[in-house]
């Protein structure tokens, strides 16, 4: 039997999930909230959506909250994803940060992935910094990525991808990079090598909640992440950001998403390319 979401019960769930994580699911997200129910349903075995939001509000299961949002949240994500970005890295802001660094006789270079779902944004970061720095060894590089998503993480942090994945990557990283999971020359399954996944460390974080961290960080990358918060929501997380970032520093947002109309900090330099 095809159970019913009253609007009344809707809003209820979509006012829990706005004060968490800040996803705004108007109206037209009735579907999509019901059917991501429908699974948490399943597996607790809890047979009315009523029922589910008492289980849910219910502080004997806490739990449930990280399971809940993890189901809400929307993953999509691929290895070099939207690659304007990386062109503009390697042609201008590579060679820029590098000579910069040099002159104030620093070698640290900090990454922020805001919002990394299953790892190919950071690993990609990783990748593409390992084949275009020569002396990496002497930089001291390191990539933070988070994820509200405790499912998401637990792909990343075993950076393993199926063929059909890595497809899109250039065959010279493929080889640089991966290693097949099994001795089979079918092998499925390819793991990213340890020096790039070194590069990069894993954590939980609501970008909502306070961040455990000082940055400030060269880059933050925080792509198709905004797109799901409202404009209140986007406002409050980029002046946050801006502030984590170096003077100079650069902030990259997905091209489907822009600050135009927020209050923030940030100059704009190219579609999608923000600098503090
Ligand atoms: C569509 S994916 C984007 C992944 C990657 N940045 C990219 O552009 O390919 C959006 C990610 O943002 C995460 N996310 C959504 N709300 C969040 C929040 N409040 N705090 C942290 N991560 C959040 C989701 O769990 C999801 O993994």
């Amino acid at each position: 039997m095809e159970l019913s979401l009253s609007d009344g019960l809707f809003r209820k769930f979509s006012d829990m999930v706005y004060e968490h994580c800040g996803i705004n699911l108007h109206d037209g997200k009735k579907a999509l909230l019901q059917a991501r129910l429908n699974k948490r349903l399943r597996v607790t075995k809890v047979t009315s959506y009523e029922d589910y939001y008492r289980y849910l509000t219910n502080p004997h299961n806490d739990g449930e909250l990280t399971h809940f949002l993890d189901c809400i949240s929307t993953n999509l994500t691929y290895f070099f994803r939207e690659s304007q970005h990386f062109d503009f890295l390697k042609q201008k802001l590579l060679p820029e940060l590098i000579e910069l660094k040099r002159k104030s006789r620093t070698n640290r270079i900090r990454i922020w992935s805001a919002g990394c779902s299953t790892g190919e944004e950071p690993y990609s970061l990783a990748m593409y910094f390992a084949s275009q720095i020569e002396d990496l060894p002497k930089w001291d590089l390191r990539i933070l990525a988070t994820d509200i998503s405790t499912r998401v993480l637990a792909v990343a942090s075993k950076g393993i991808y199926s063929r059909s994945k890595i497809a899109g990557i250039p065959e010279s990283m493929r080889r640089s990079y991966f290693q097949p999971c099994c001795r089979d020359k079918d092998c499925s399954d390819f793991q990213i090598v340890s020096p790039i996944r070194n590069l990069t460390t894993f954590r939980r974080l609501n970008l909502k909640d306070p961040y455990p961290f000082k940055g400030p960080f060269d880059f933050i990358f925080c792509r198709n992440v905004m797109i799901y918060f409202d404009k209140q929501t986007q406002e409050a997380l980029i002046q946050r950001m801006a502030s984590y970032l170096d003077t100079g520093g650069y902030l990259f947002v997905g091209h489907a998403e822009s600050l135009t109309g927020l209050n923030h900090p940030l100059s704009y330099v190219r579609p999608a390319v923000y600098r503090k």
